[in-house]
């Protein structure tokens, strides 16, 4: 069996992102795997080559996993025609310059999701990649979750008749740092670092309808900073410039309405982190990151409204769970093995940067809806 191996540009691997989803538990667990296997029963490994702004950083993580490249010179890295493919993890304001820059290599690229702060950027970079003919994806993980798969199977055979709604649910509490360190990077809080919940979740919003769904036709947005300030990783107080919840009303093709409210200043009463009910004239479902219960017409309980008597029935407990039926590998690893089949043999891969585009444009659009106090069309890309 013939082992290729071929060079994948890292940036951003000392985030989080970069760092656990994508080297750790993507790129090296490949190739602890063996490598990817593609069509014709060859096997491709990756050789990472990590980028940063700290070369010490970037040592301390080479060491701990026995990575041989890592530069802080990304024309350096871009340079070598053994590296094919760009990953991008930065902070999502240095994402563009790099990016156009490796298209500009004639590398492949992949990148994190928002691609950019703003539609027209988002819509330059799918323009460049095509003009200069490479290959380009866009992280969209959510997909790839048990949860999200076991709802999407149930939709495929048909469980839910006419899909009436959907009702998101996505947040947590972030602490703001000052008894607590907060969970997040600080960046996430600022507007002119390119932070807020808007541009960080809509575009995974954008993806789960458009793919689930149908295609998002409007969009009604109230952002708004519930935390007005924090303190940033050094100790110091620093002003919310950016949102921290976002509650949205979309409207999709075939008469779907789908609520979501995404929130870093919400305290959970639910059983994952992201939920999702959908509701649909013959059954309804409520799917998380993992799990997902549905409840058929022909099960269905006929409540009557009478607040003079305490509740007596159990209603969650008229949901079943749905089966995992399958094998469910981590979801960025997945995404990382098609794009990688997708470079080498032309696999499909519809995550591109196109896609990508559209989920900066709801983003965009949110936040043109929240100060306009309107809702707004989106217009097709
Ligand atoms: N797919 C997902 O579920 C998901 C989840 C969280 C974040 N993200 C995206 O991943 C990207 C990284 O997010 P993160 O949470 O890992 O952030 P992070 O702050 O933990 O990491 C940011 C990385 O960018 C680098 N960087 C480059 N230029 C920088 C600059 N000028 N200032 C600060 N850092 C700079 C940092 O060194 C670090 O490696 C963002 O675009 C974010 O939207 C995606």
């Amino acid at each position: 069996m013939s082992v290729r191996t071929i060079g994948v540009v890292m940036n951003g691997v000392t985030g989080r992102m970069g760092y656990r989803q994508h080297l750790v538990r993507s790129v090296l667990a490949i190739n602890e795997q063996g490598g990817v296997a593609l069509s014709d029963g060859s096997r491709v490994t990756l050789k990472p080559v990590l980028v940063g702004r700290n070369a010490d950083k970037l040592a301390d993580i080479a060491k701990k996993h026995e990575i041989s490249a890592f530069t802080t010179d990304l024309d350096a890295a871009l340079s070598d025609d053994a590296n094919l493919i760009y990953f991008d993890a930065q902070v999502t304001s240095a994402r563009v310059k790099a990016v156009l820059k490796a298209i500009e290599a004639g590398k492949h690229i992949y990148a994190e999701k928002p691609t950019a702060e703003s539609t027209q950027e988002a819509i330059a970079l799918a323009e460049a990649a095509a003009a200069k003919g490479v290959k380009n994806g866009v992280v969209q993980d959510k997909l790839f979750l048990p949860g999200l798969l076991k709802l999407k199977r149930l939709i495929d055979g048909g469980f839910f008749g006419r899909i009436l709604s959907v009702r998101g649910e996505f947040g947590y509490w972030v602490f703001e740092g000052d008894w607590q360190e907060a969970q997040r990077p600080s960046w996430n809080y600022r507007a002119e670092d390119g932070g807020g919940i808007v541009l960080d979740m809509f575009p995974h919003w954008h993806y789960v309808m458009e793919n689930l769904f149908g295609r998002v036709q409007s969009v009604y947005a109230k952002a708004v900073t519930h935390i007005p300030s924090r303190v940033d990783e050094q100790g110091n107080t620093y002003q919310a410039t950016a949102d921290d919840a976002a509650y949205g009303i979309f409207e999709l093709e075939g008469g779907i309405i789908a609520q979501i409210n995404s929130s870093w200043a919400v305290r959970v009463n639910r059983d994952e982190l992201v939920e999702f009910q959908v509701d649909g004239t013959h059954g309804s479902a409520v799917a998380g990151l993992r799990k997902c219960r549905v409840q058929h017409r022909s099960v269905t309980p006929k409540p009557v409204w009478n607040p003079d008597l305490p509740a007596t029935a159990r209603f969650r407990d008229d949901w079943q769970e749905v089966p995992d039926n399958a094998e469910f590998d981590n979801g960025f690893k997945v995404q990382w093995e098609n794009f990688i089949r997708h470079v080498l043999e032309d696999a499909p891969f519809p995550n591109d940067f196109a896609s990508g585009a559209r989920g900066v444009q709801l983003a965009e659009l949110g936040l043109r809806s929240n100060a306009e106090g309107r809702r707004i069309e989106v217009p097709e890309l």
